[in-house]
């Protein structure tokens, strides 16, 4: 049986869903595996690389596949190369992807969508939305500390005394959590907020202060946070104001699942930061935690230099794709029976993740609202 390595094709993707010191895991589970020319490049992989670790590379590669592993969901024009009964495993935003749902159901392929598997302890080895959210979360506070013209450390020296930088980070997730450990790491004052009940702890033991508004905790299922009120929200903002305010770096990394990322800071509130202050709004893509941020774009707002995120893991596409491809070993292993790729749809993580099967749309909030669409355009 044949895996093949998906060349990404969507503009500023760097990431490859395969690295070749991984390759052994897959052969060694009985696959062959077949690498679109050029795959790699923009990891700063080469082909030969793929080769010396045992696949082979092939133009070919989409059509011979049983199984495409890929970081972003296949373009339509691919799902039209796969075989009818071959599998994909990649990236796939289903609300954002309509026609490809479809293209897959219509071919008959099996789909599935890392951001779908369960965020249970089983699973925490396949979870690449945590590992590209580690690499996320590095990266904005990087991007901060490079933006800022001034130390993030404490320098005492005998040509005086340098105050160290106040990093504030709203929303302390894997990626937020992460932005605290590199900031602290570079030495800065960091003090964080997040609306889950653990966050508070998780956010101290990271060495950071724990914002506390004094405002009641937001959880919602799996331990995720939940939407906020409006009147939530405003008081939420007023209680914040006076440490964006005060911060010289502001890294905001608020999500809530299957939503927009939540509006936490206003363009006024950035108009109150110091002249030369500086904002990374990794959620720019989903919406923005910041009012005026614009995704892949610095925009001024007031005094501060604002940062939106684009695709922020791919912009350190080595670690970020080694991350992701042991994700997709570890799927693809659980997904293998002795004579191949036999996915258990028994098995919570499998059932789960998995959007199109058999000429059907098998993930029910996809279906309804794909073909909920399609019956509402007929009427
Ligand atoms: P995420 O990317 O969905 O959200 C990021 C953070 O934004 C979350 O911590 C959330 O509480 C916070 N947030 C949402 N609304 C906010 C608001 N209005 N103000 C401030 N902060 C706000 O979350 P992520 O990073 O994917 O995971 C969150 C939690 O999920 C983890 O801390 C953990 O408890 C759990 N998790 C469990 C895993 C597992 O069991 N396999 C793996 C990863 C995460």
């Amino acid at each position: 049986m044949k895996i093949a390595v998906a060349r990404e094709t969507r503009e500023g993707e760097a990431r490859v869903a395969m690295v070749p010191e991984l390759v052994g895991k897959l052969t060694g589970l009985g696959y062959d595996v077949v690498v679109e020319p050029g795959a790699g490049k923009h990891a700063l992989i080469a082909d030969e690389d793929f080769v010396a670790a045992g696949a082979t590379v092939d133009a070919g590669a989409v059509e011979q596949a049983d199984v495409l592993v890929a970081v972003q969901p296949p373009g339509t024009d691919v799902v039209r190369r796969l075989r009818e009964g071959a599998a994909t495993v990649s990236f796939l935003p289903t609300g954002q992807e309509p026609e490809v749902v479809t293209a897959l159901r219509d071919a008959r392929v099996t789909s599935f969508a890392m951001e779908l598997v369960p965020r249970i302890s089983r699973a925490q080895s396949m979870d690449a939305l945590s590992s590209q959210a580690l690499v996320s979360g590095y990266r904005c506070a990087i991007v901060a500390a490079g933006m800022l013209r001034r130390f993030f450390p404490l320098n005492m020296t005998a040509a005086g005394t340098v105050p160290p930088a106040e990093v504030v980070v709203l929303g302390a997730g894997v990626a937020g959590l992460q932005a605290i450990a590199t900031a602290k790491r570079l030495g800065a004052v960091v003090k964080a907020y997040d609306v889950r009940a653990a966050a508070a702890e998780e956010i101290r033991s990271m060495g950071a202060q724990a914002i506390d508004l004094e405002l009641d905790t937001l959880e919602g299922a799996g331990g995720y946070a939940r939407e906020m009120t409006e009147e939530r929200a405003a008081l939420q903002m007023e209680r914040l104001a006076p440490y964006v305010a005060a911060a010289d770096a502001l890294i905001t990394t608020a999500a809530v699942p299957g939503r927009q990322a939540p509006l936490l800071v206003t363009s006024a509130m950035v108009e109150q930061m110091k002249p030369g202050s500086v904002v990374v709004d990794l959620a720019a893509e989903t919406g923005g935690n910041v009012e005026g941020a614009v995704a892949g774009e610095v925009v001024r707002i007031g005094n501060a230099q604002v940062w939106g995120g684009r695709n922020v893991p791919s912009q350190m596409p080595g670690p970020a794709s080694r991350l992701y491809a042991q994700n997709i070993v570890n799927i693809v292993t659980l997904m293998s029976a002795d004579d191949g790729f036999a996915p258990d749809f028994e098995d919570e993580i499998v059932a789960g993740s998995c959007v199109t099967h058999d000429g059907a749309i098998r993930h029910e909030p996809t279906r309804t609202q794909i073909e909920g669409d399609a019956l509402e355009g007929a009427n």
